[in-house]
Parts: structure tokens; sequence; C-alpha cells
């Protein structure tokens, strides 16, 4: 979700102004989503990096997340989506934590879609999380270390209990995966769009998916003739 600073910028707008209205993309895109039967959405809402950000520019996003935990969890409840957060969420303000948490724990049940939110996530620091975990286990004798393959490692990081995306959107024209999931991209399509941020709404969205149903994804083998005949005829 990138390009809420530009997006205020061009306006001769706050930052937090270009946050604010990012907030109201979020709602958008998340109940888009939901509509449309995508089970599982992540949200890159603060990486680890976002915390060398000035202190006003943190303190307001934390506030407008902690604003957004409070009041969505209701419309979450009638659309029953259900919350879960990857990252190092220890690091948030207590407030934030609080409401996450209980966000997480009313929307548990829910089964129609699982939004993810990346709060204080940093894929390189996944893998290393991920490494330890596993390093410890071995050390106490508990697995075998030639037991260890690329389920254990995906099992192991925080994403364990989602799939690994199809599609990876990045908005604001930045050509680059800024430290998002290392791991679980390995075989996700990559969009990428010059909207910013509290730009992206439904219509982006549906773009985004078009350009995703156009792709051909072979995972490293070839293409099956069969599938090939079919996108002919469409
Ligand atoms: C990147 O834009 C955006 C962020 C670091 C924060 C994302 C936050 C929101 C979309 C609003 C609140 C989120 C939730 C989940 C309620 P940028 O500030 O780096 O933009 P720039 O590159 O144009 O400066």
């Amino acid at each position: 979700m990138d390009g809420n600073g530009r997006w205020a910028r061009r306006r001769g707008l706050s930052r937090h102004e270009g946050h604010r209205r990012g907030k109201d993309s979020v709602r958008a895109v998340v109940e888009a989503a939901r509509e449309l039967g995508i089970p599982y959405l992540t949200l890159f809402a603060f990486t680890t990096e976002n915390w060398q950000r000035p202190t006003t520019e943190v303190s307001f996003l934390m506030s407008l997340l902690h604003r957004y935990l409070l009041t969505e969890t209701k419309r979450l409840m009638k659309r029953d989506v259900r919350v879960v957060a990857v990252g190092d969420v220890e690091r948030l303000p207590p407030r934030v934590r609080d409401a996450l948490r209980q966000t997480i724990e009313t929307t548990k049940s829910n089964r129609s879609m699982t939004l993810a939110m990346a709060l204080s996530y940093g894929g390189r620091q996944d893998i290393v999380s991920a490494a330890r975990k596993i390093a410890r286990a071995a050390a106490a004798g508990e697995i075998d270390p030639e037991t260890i393959d690329e389920h254990m490692i995906a099992a192991s990081l925080d994403t364990g209990d989602i799939p690994d995306p199809d599609l990876w959107i990045r908005t604001s024209g930045e050509i680059r995966i800024s430290n998002c999931f290392l791991f679980q991209l390995a075989y996700t399509e990559l969009y990428f769009t010059e909207t910013l941020w509290p730009d992206f709404r439904e219509r982006e969205l549906l773009t985004a998916l078009a350009a995703y149903q156009a792709r051909e994804r072979r995972y490293g083998a070839i293409a099956d003739p069969a599938d090939q005949r079919l996108r002919a005829q469409n």
C-alpha cells in the first residue's frame, strides 16, 4: 500500500491526509475482495523499516490503525472476515496491540475470508526467526536436521497458517519487493501499478485481477498443451 505521501503532496495536503485516505482504500479493497470471494488477503500496513519514519508519522499511523481496528471489527464481523496478524506485533504500542488482539479474538470463527495484517513485518526478519525456531528444535533433539525441508521452513514462518499468495500488488510505481514476503513469493505473480494507494479502489483491484487471469503460471515447468488450447479459444 504505497504512495499515500505522494498522493497528499500532489494535492498540497499533509502526509497524514494521505494516510487517512489510504485507510478508506483499505476498507474499499477489503470489502471488494470479500465480495469477489478471495479467500486470503494480506495488507502490508506497516513494515519493520517503517519504524524509522519520524515519530509523529509513526504515531499517526498507529492511531489510524487503532481507529481502524475499533471501527471496522463490526463491519468485518458482518462480512464473516477473520483477521490474523503477521509480524513483530509485540513492538506495537500497547493500546494498538490490545485492539488487535481483541479483533483477532472476535473474528476468529469467521470463515469467508482471512485478512492478514502485516504489522511491523519484515521478510528477512521472518526468515531469521523461522531459522531460529528450527535450530532450537534441532538443538533440543526434537528434529533431525536432515528432515528440514521447504515445507518445514514455510510452516515456521509467521505466515505458516496461510497459503503463499497467488498475486502480489504494489502500488505507486515502485518496482521492488521492499522486504515484504520473500520466501513466500517464489511463484507469486507480481503486479505493479502507477496508481497511488489512496486511489486504489475496487476498479483497480479488478484490473489487477484481470491481469493476473491473463498470466500463465508454469511453476518452472512447461505449459500444459490443453491449457494453451483453452487460452487460444478464450
Ligand atoms: C506507504 O505510503 C504507506 C504506509 C507506510 C502506511 C500504510 C497505511 C495505510 C494505508 C493507512 C492505514 C492502514 C490501515 C490498515 C488502517 P508512503 O507513506 O510511503 O507514501 P510515499 O512513498 O508516497 O511517501
